[in-house]
């Protein structure tokens, strides 16, 4: 790289500024090294919105008065990540990081209580190199996870990757809070079978697994996006899977019993085989009405399946006609809600399924659920409307993995975990959402883990705390005890706290 002109740029550059307009400039001075056409915007551009809303999954953060970035800029390679560094450190401007740009909270292209800020985008840097022989792939950060499963699958029909339900999610988030999906009961999490990272620390300087020691390795495992420095690429274990899987939907309404139903539910799923996963979904059909809905993967054929069911699950009902067999692809197709049928070269386009307002939180559930608690839940999803409830069991592999293993420490003990997830189109209908979400979790208080009532990274709630503000126990919630030794490896790593935001790890005072 041509350091020393890019040093002398920097030190013309590095004059005081004052303006919005002034910060731009600076930083593009500051980058003009870089030749690449269409990687700076700012909001000058005509496409400056919809390069910014390309990749802004929450509409909640796309309107008018949602805080901007005075510019964004689009790395292709790991040298231009490492001048957007320096350069943002040199001139003290305060970047966001976004890769799938699937924040719950939009913190990779907003900042509710920051000053003006860039956002360093991480599209243009998707390659995913699979290696069959070794088992991995490496993975750029800004790849979607579709992507991913495409291009593994594509090179075998018998191995997988653990990743997620979602598939348009960035693997620069999704690995950097955990990751999970319908493998989790088999193989854990994404950050569970991470083999070795490349990131860029706050100096610009590249490192990987060795050069950034165990402890910082560890923390970027799970410990949430955007506080150690740009992940700029993954490298990924392969795990074995069965060319034939078998997957069902099958609802079932407060007729037919789905009360005693999901309270049985909690007492099998997480205690079925390993390779079976079965997640319940509950949602308001009606004002008078509710439908439950069992999604399962099983990771093998549907005579073993209906035994299985049949032997731990009778109260569902289920039949060999309920079951579909497919290749694993198909399946994560089937799971992420595409239509049957659907090519599974969609994924490359990287594309959400659909766009709404939404707003989500978590729990963590370690005691069945009686049906008496079930039935208050009904009635306070009939009063008040009701977020989309979605149930999805844990044990398995996850209760063998040490709390200590990764940064995410909702392990052995846990049933099940909840996500209440509310959505809506109209931008005008926040107000009402957003409270009847947070008294459906109001409700839930009693029959979900306590001190601390345990979150998921990944599914972001700013409602916990945000930072600045004398409250930092959403720490705590997302990392139980590990969120004091995120804090020491990030005083250590990065002491000025150049990667920050609304809830990244705080350094130590
Ligand atoms: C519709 C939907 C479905 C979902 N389904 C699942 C699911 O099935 N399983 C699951 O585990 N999660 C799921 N999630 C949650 C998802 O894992 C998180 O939102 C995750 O953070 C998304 O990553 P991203 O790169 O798309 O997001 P971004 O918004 O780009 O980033 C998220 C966070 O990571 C930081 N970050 C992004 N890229 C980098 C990088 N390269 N280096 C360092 N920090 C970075 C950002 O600054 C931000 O703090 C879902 C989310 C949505 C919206
Ligand atoms: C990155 O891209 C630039 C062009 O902008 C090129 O000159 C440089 O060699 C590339 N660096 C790497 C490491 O690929
Ligand atoms: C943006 O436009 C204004 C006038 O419309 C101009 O003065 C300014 O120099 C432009 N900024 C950049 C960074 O192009
Ligand atoms: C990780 O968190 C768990 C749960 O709070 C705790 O038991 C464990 O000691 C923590 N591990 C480390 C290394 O801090």
């Amino acid at each position: 790289m041509s350091s020393l002109r890019f040093i002398l740029v920097l030190l013309i550059s590095l004059t005081p500024f004052s303006s919005s307009q002034q910060i731009q400039e600076t930083f593009h001075q500051c980058l003009s090294n870089i030749q690449t056409p269409n990687s700076f915007f700012t909001k000058n551009d005509t496409n400056f919105i919809s390069i910014l809303n390309s990749r802004a999954i929450n509409l909640r953060f796309t309107t008018q008065s949602t805080p901007k970035p005075e510019s964004i800029f689009t790395p292709s390679n790991e040298s231009h990540i490492q001048s957007a560094v320096i350069c943002a450190k040199k001139l003290g401007i305060h970047i966001r990081i976004r890769s799938g740009g699937h924040d719950y909270e939009g913190v990779s292209y907003t900042s509710v209580t920051g000053p003006t800020f860039v956002v360093i985008d991480l599209s243009k840097m998707r390659a995913v190199n699979v290696d069959l022989a070794d088992n991995s792939v490496w993975v750029e950060a800004g790849a979607t996870i579709g992507e991913v499963y495409y291009r593994v699958a594509e090179k075998s029909k018998t191995v997988g990757i653990p990743g997620s339900i979602c598939t348009s999610l960035g693997v620069g988030g999704l690995v950097s809070g955990g990751g999970y999906g319908s493998l989790m009961r088999k193989y854990g999490l994404l950050g569970d079978n991470v083999i070795d990272a490349r990131i860029v620390n706050a100096n610009g300087k590249i490192l990987d697994r060795k050069s950034m020691g165990e402890d910082v390795f560890w923390a970027i495992r799970g410990g949430g996006g955007g506080s150690f420095g740009i992940i700029v690429s993954w490298k990924l274990k392969l795990v074995p899977v069965p060319a034939t899987v078998t997957v069902f939907n099958v609802p079932r309404t407060l007729e037919q019993g789905a009360t005693k139903i999901l309270y049985k539910w909690q007492q099998v799923a997480p205690n079925f085989d390993e390779d079976l996963f079965v997640r319940a979904f509950i949602s308001r059909t009606s004002d008078k009405t509710l439908s439950t809905t069992y999604q399962a993967l099983f990771l093998g054929r549907g005579d073993r399946l209906l035994e299985i069911m049949n032997a731990g699950f009778p109260e569902l009902g289920v039949k060999k006609e309920d079951f579909i067999e497919m290749s694993w692809i198909e399946s994560v197709m089937f799971i992420g809600a595409y239509p049957l049928n659907t090519p599974p070269s969609v994924l490359l386009d990287g594309k959400p399924r659909s766009l709404n307002y939404f707003k989500a939180k978590s729990d963590f559930v370690k005691e069945v659920i009686p049906e008496s608690g079930l039935e208050g839940l009904w009635k306070i999803m009939l009063e008040e409307g009701s977020p989309f409830i979605i149930w999805n069991p844990y044990g398995g592999i996850m209760s063998k993995i040490s709390e200590s293993s990764i940064p995410f420490p909702h392990r052995n003990g846990i049933l099940f975990k909840i996500q209440y997830y509310s959505s809506w189109m109209d931008s005008g209908m926040e107000d009402k959402y957003v409270s009847m979400n947070r008294k459906v979790y109001e409700y839930m208080t009693k029959y979900v883990s306590k001190s601390p009532r345990e979150a998921y990274v990944n599914y972001r709630d700013l409602d916990l705390g945000i930072n600045g503000e004398s409250n930092v126990n959403w720490g705590i919630n997302y990392f139980k005890d590990n969120f004091s030794k995120l804090r020491k490896i990030k005083s250590k790593f990065d002491p000025s706290n150049f990667f920050r935001h609304e809830q990244s790890i705080p350094v130590l005072k």
